[in-house]
């Protein structure tokens, strides 16, 4: 009867350490830095509007069809549904009656002015290396749009996920307040652009391996995969001129590659706006990121009748626009031989944007993009294995056959 008598109160002083380490860890920090005094509030609230689409808080602050910055949009996550809420200044139900420093508290500590912890689905692992100054003129900016009062959503997450003990653990083990990057390249991959919210590698907690974790991930709940950064077989960009990693930040194209799905939408609201100078110093920054040397690991071809089926389904239906040697038009239609978002590993982009067709990102360089049909409705489950099968295994590529399972799988998502 010894042992439990004194392993009770152990296992008591264990768990009292243990809350007291996430208490500790989750602690406010102290008073933010001062604001560098502004003399002119036109140029600031120009300034954080800037900032704002940088940062695109209107992705999701801004619901489709709803008021700007009203809040609403549904974002579905692994633990269930979050609705981002309203920034606009109407005192009730928007963050009108925040403070300079508790709007500071929000993007630099993940914590609302009522000290609630947020969830990081907004991205304030990354926004937490925003300057005290570029916050204070997001909040300049949001103070002068017109205020909407449309209360906020509740959450609907799956029990425990949206409670404060289990954010506050989440934030022990992986939030820490950042400070401004030196370099304007990392400042703005690493903080305000949040590109490691997609292009990260998720644990199992939804947790990146930090502010720039560029390894690539799938997007929870999409159905695509947004590539490595560090990687030349996925979205590495070592190997590109400077000017075309700016003008695929700029307009969604490159002569190497165009945006799809959800990065033509960062490139649509938030990319396409960045300054000449700001696109090219992501565009050091990420032709600098060192380089994963993952060789590729040829694969053989699917069989015969697949790639016959294949090749007939790419003629009546593909050629036409991307050329019977997948040689695209430049400028108007992507060529698909030696393009990596043909051959990369994960299937999962290629099908979406067979499955669903879709438009480069309408930008002011290209206001009326070209678009490719869909092909949910047209091609069957094997049909489009079949093209896609075909599109992996031609024109020199050796990237691994796609089954009907793996086509019927996207259609869910
Ligand atoms: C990927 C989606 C996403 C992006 C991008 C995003 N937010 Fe959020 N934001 C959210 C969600 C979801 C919440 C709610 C979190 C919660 O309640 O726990 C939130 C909460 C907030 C809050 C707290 C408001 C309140 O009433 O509690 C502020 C302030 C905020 N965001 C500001 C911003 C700013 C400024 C930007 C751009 C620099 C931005 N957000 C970009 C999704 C996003
Ligand atoms: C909302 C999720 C999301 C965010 C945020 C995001 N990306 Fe992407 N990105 C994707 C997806 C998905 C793809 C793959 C589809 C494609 O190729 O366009 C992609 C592709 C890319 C590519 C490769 C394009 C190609 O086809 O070779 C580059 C380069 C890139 N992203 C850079 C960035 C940078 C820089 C940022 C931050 C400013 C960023 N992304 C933010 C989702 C995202
Ligand atoms: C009407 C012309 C047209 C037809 C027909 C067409 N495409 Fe496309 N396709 C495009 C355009 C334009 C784009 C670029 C869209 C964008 O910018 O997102 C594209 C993009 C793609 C991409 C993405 C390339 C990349 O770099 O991300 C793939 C893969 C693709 N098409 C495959 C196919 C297949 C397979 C078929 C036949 C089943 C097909 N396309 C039929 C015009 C077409």
């Amino acid at each position: 009867m010894r042992a439990p008598r004194l392993l009770l109160p152990a296992l008591a002083s264990v768990l009292a350490l243990l809350v007291a380490a996430v208490v500790w860890l989750n602690r406010p920090s102290g008073t933010p830095p001062p604001v560098a005094a502004t003399t002119d509030p036109v140029a600031q609230v120009e300034r954080g509007a800037y900032l704002a689409r940088v940062g695109n808080c209107a992705g999701c602050h801004t619901a489709r069809g709803g008021a700007a910055y009203a809040g609403g949009t549904a974002i579905g996550t692994p633990f269930g549904t979050v609705y981002a809420p309203n920034l606009t200044p109407d005192a009730a139900t928007g963050i009108g009656a925040w403070s300079s420093d508790a709007f500071w508290r929000a993007l630099h500590d993940g914590r609302a002015a009522d000290g609630r912890l947020l969830a990081p689905v907004c991205p304030y692992p990354n926004y937490t290396q925003i300057g005290r100054d570029d916050v204070a003129d997001l909040h300049a900016y949001l103070r002068s749009l017109p205020p909407v009062a449309q209360p906020n959503r509740l959450h609907a997450l799956r029990w425990p996920y949206g409670t404060q003990p289990a954010l506050a653990v989440w934030r022990a083990l992986y939030f820490r307040p950042g400070t401004p990057a030196a370099d304007r390249g990392a400042y703005l991959v690493g903080g305000l652009g949040h590109c490691s919210a997609c292009h990260g590698q998720r644990n199992a907690w939804g947790a990146t391996g930090g502010a720039l974790d560029l390894r690539g991930g799938s997007i929870p709940t999409q159905g695509w995969v947004a590539p490595a950064l560090d990687d030349p077989r996925e979205a590495g960009v070592a190997d590109w001129p400077l000017a075309d990693i700016a003008a695929l930040l700029r307009t969604g194209h490159s002569p190497q590659a165009v945006a799809s799905g959800p990065m033509a939408l960062v490139v649509a609201r938030s990319t396409q706006h960045l300054t000449d100078a700001d696109a090219l110093a992501m565009a050091r920054f990420l032709k600098a990121l060192p380089q994963r040397g993952t060789p590729a690991a040829p694969s053989p071809p699917p069989d015969a009748a697949t790639l016959a089926l294949g090749a007939r389904l790419y003629e009546r239906h593909c050629a036409d626009c991307h050329g019977a040697g997948g040689e695209g038009s430049p400028g108007a239609v992507p060529a698909l031989a030696g393009n990596r978002a043909v051959v990369m590993d994960a299937p999962d982009n290629l099908l979406r944007v067979v499955l669903g067709g879709g438009f480069g990102p309408a930008t002011a360089a290209r206001p009326q993009p070209h678009g490719m049909p869909p092909y949910a409705t047209l091609l069957s489950d094997a049909e489009i294995a079949a093209v896609v099968s075909f599109l992996r295994a031609s024109w020199g590529h050796r990237a691994a056959p796609v089954n009907a399972l793996d086509v019927n799988r996207q259609r869910g998502s």
